[in-house]
């Protein structure tokens, strides 16, 4: 890429990199690229007015964020503001099918999530000709060349507008130029627990801010140069190189990003039941207490989003929302980096955002932050699931997130950080052990975290299940539009 690079023009990056799709439903469409390859071009000619900008989607939030404010003025309840999105994005497979052979820069991406799989230690069995396959649906086994996301403010809109979708690319009628390969279908979930991923903890709270773009960060909140979520820009740096060099990338990735997605199942009952047969024992604490004590150092934070190391004893349900507070924390304890007091080493926020747990080592977490975009799938728990404590029905999180380079991101963050019990690292003889949401062993072997136990900080937890099941996922590079325009649509 050229040294000379041009300011950022956000209208040129698709819109939920930076902003984020405003979205109650969102579809996956992941689709497999027909034979007639210029046909496809001809008609993402076609689709790339529809796909929401950067600048879009800051008018739409502005729409929200102004009826939001009427209906509180007139005592009102929110109204939903009717609105779509559409973004799409390719994999490696998705390039070489359209005959783009320029090397992106990324050996994850180009090796794809399916023969990553094995390195992100997902579960699964070796076949007959020694190959690692992974226990993904069928769907995700196949190449998937790209996924058009299509987002709304309800399941009619998202419908209406994938139509049209579908339309452009005729799929279904006989002159198809794609076809889908599946449509997962995503939803933030009801009422209360908007916002709340399926375990029940509000998600989306830490991001990190880019620079020049979100211009006022939250206290605690890092900002990160524009280079670790967009290609091209500064500190698009090669993985794992210190000094940092910059990654050699066509010049048409410019304001691209990599998402990774994964396909993540949730076993909900089996995870509360856990938390009910493990409560923590401390006087003054009922038995529901302890078991939501539990579940908040497990995830570094309480249910309502209030951070452990501000609360370690008790919600704080008005932190738990509230931006000025709920990221203003670092795991610093100078004078005993050894105690988990607070938070445990291996609570899922603390292994996925180690703060000064690195910081203070002199390492930079910079390169590491990704932006999580995603939505919840699948039903409400049952009665009779929660009674039996077996999952039914298929639920969990469409992991969807961000960055310049996945090697240095997701990767980076599920292989060396959330599966290895070293990690943070230099807190010995403690061993920190799995992230207990989403730290993985391949053979599905009990894994052990320390630290859960506020008073027996010694002892080590041992965790039957994984909660978190993959089933399926992809790499994939969202081009700016420019470079749709350009390299990909004739
Ligand atoms: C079903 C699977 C998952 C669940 C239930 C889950 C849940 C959560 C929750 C409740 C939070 C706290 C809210 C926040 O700080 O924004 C969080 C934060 C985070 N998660 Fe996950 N997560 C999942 C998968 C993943 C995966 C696969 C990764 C990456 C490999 C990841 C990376 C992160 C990061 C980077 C943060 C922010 C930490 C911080 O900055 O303090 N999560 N997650």
């Amino acid at each position: 890429m050229s040294t000379t690079v041009p300011p950022l023009d956000i209208a040129n990056v698709q819109g939920d990199i930076l902003a984020g799709l405003p979205k109650k439903v969102q579809h996956y469409l992941l689709f497999q690229i027909d034979d007639d390859v210029q046909a496809f071009r001809q008609r993402l000619k076609l689709l790339i007015p529809l796909i929401t900008t950067t600048p879009q989607v800051q008018d739409d939030r502005a729409k929200i964020a102004a009826a939001k404010k009427a209906a509180t003025e007139q005592g009102k309840p929110a109204p939903l503001v009717k609105l779509s999105g559409i973004n799409i994005s390719f994999s490696h497979s998705g390039l070489v099918k359209l005959g783009i052979t320029d090397d992106l820069g990324d050996a994850a991406f180009a090796k794809g999530q399916f023969a990553d799989s094995a390195t992100l230690a997902d579960p699964g069995s070796t076949d007959a000709n020694g190959n690692f396959v992974p226990n993904w649906i069928p769907a995700f086994k196949n190449p998937i060349h790209g996924v058009v996301l299509v987002s709304g403010d309800s399941e009619l809109t998202v419908t209406a507008t994938q139509a049209i979708v579908n339309g452009i690319f005729n799929i279904g009628a006989h002159n198809a130029t794609m076809h889908e390969v599946l449509t997962i279908k995503g939803q933030v979930r009801p009422k209360d627990e908007k916002g709340h991923e399926h375990f029940g903890f509000l998600d989306g709270i830490s991001q990190p801010a880019v620079k020049d773009f979100d211009t006022k960060p939250n206290p605690g909140q890092e900002t990160v140069r524009q280079g670790v979520i967009l290609c091209g820009r500064e500190n698009d740096i090669v993985a794992g190189s210190n000094p940092p060099v910059p990654v050699v990338r066509p010049a048409w990735a410019l304001d691209g990003s990599f998402l990774a997605l994964r396909y993540l199942f949730q076993l909900v009952p089996e995870f509360n039941t856990f938390l009910k047969d493990n409560a923590i024992k401390a006087s003054g604490l009922t038995p529901e207490q302890g078991s939501e004590l539990l579940g908040a150092r497990l995830v570094g934070r309480w249910k309502s989003g209030a951070p452990i190391d501000l609360f370690p004893l008790q919600d704080n349900p008005t932190a738990g929302v509230d931006a000025q507070q709920n990221n203003k924390f670092r795991y610093d304890f100078p004078d005993d980096p050894h105690t988990q007091d607070r938070c445990p080493f291996a609570a899922h926020t603390r292994k996925t955002n180690p703060r000064a747990d690195l910081e203070d080592l002199g390492i930079s977490t910079e390169n590491r932050r990704i932006i999580r975009r995603g939505v919840q799938f699948g039903p409400e728990v049952t009665p009779d699931e929660a009674k039996s404590g077996k999952t039914k029905l298929g639920r969990g999180l469409i992991f969807a997130a961000y960055q310049s380079n996945i090697v240095n991101g997701f990767q980076f963050i599920q292989q060396s950080w959330a599966n290895n019990t070293g990690f943070p690292i230099q807190k010995n003889p403690i061993v920190p052990g799995f992230d207990p949401i989403i730290g993985q062993q391949s053979n599905l072997a009990p894994r052990t975290l320390s630290g859960t136990d506020p008073n027996n900080q010694g002892a080590n937890l041992s965790l039957p299940t994984e909660w978190v099941v993959p089933k399926g996922g992809e790499y994939f590079f969202a081009p700016s539009i420019p470079a749709l325009k350009s390299k990909f649509a004739l």
